[in-house]
C-alpha cells in the first residue's frame, strides 16, 4: 500500500490516494481511477504531456527506480532527464526527479506528483 499525493494548481487541493503495490497501475492509471485530470495524449511514453516531478517521502531505500526505454528518450529529448541523472537511476539506484506518469509505475512507497495541469509542463 502507498498513498500517492497529487498536487497541482488546477486541483482544489492536494489529493492524496491509497495505491496497491504490486498492482502494476502506472501514475496515469491511478490518477484516472480517482478522477484527477493529469495531462496525457499517447499514455504510451512519447509524447511527454504527462510531465510530473515525483519526490520520495519516506526515508528506505527508493524503489520506484526503473523508467523504460520510451521514458527514458521522451524525458531526454525533452531536456527532462541529464546523462548524470540517467547514470544515477541505472548504477547508483538515485531515481531521477522528473517522470511519465503513463511510464511510472506504483511501488511500496509514499510519493508526492506535482505537474502543472498544463501538458509538458512540470
Ligand atoms: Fe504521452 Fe505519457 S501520455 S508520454
Amino acid at each position: 500500500m502507498a498513498n500517492v499525493t497529487f498536487s497541482a494548481p488546477t486541483l482544489e487541493k492536494d489529493i492524496t490516494v491509497y495505491a496497491v503495490a504490486g498492482d502494476n497501475k502506472t501514475l496515469l492509471g491511478v490518477a484516472k481511477q480517482h478522477n484527477i485530470a493529469l495531462p496525457c495524449q499517447c499514455q504510451d511514453g512519447q509524447c511527454g504531456s504527462c510531465l510530473i516531478k515525483v519526490t520520495i517521502l519516506e526515508d528506505k531505500r527508493p524503489a520506484g527506480i526503473h523508467l523504460t526505454e520510451k521514458e527514458k528518450l521522451t524525458l531526454s529529448v525533452n531536456g527532462k532527464l541529464t546523462k548524470e541523472q540517467l547514470a544515477n537511476a541505472e548504477t547508483n539506484d538515485m531515481p531521477p526527479p522528473y517522470r511519465l506518469a503513463c511510464q511510472y509505475i506504483v511501488r511500496n512507497e509514499d510519493i508526492l506528483v506535482e505537474f502543472s495541469g498544463e501538458p509538458g509542463v512540470e
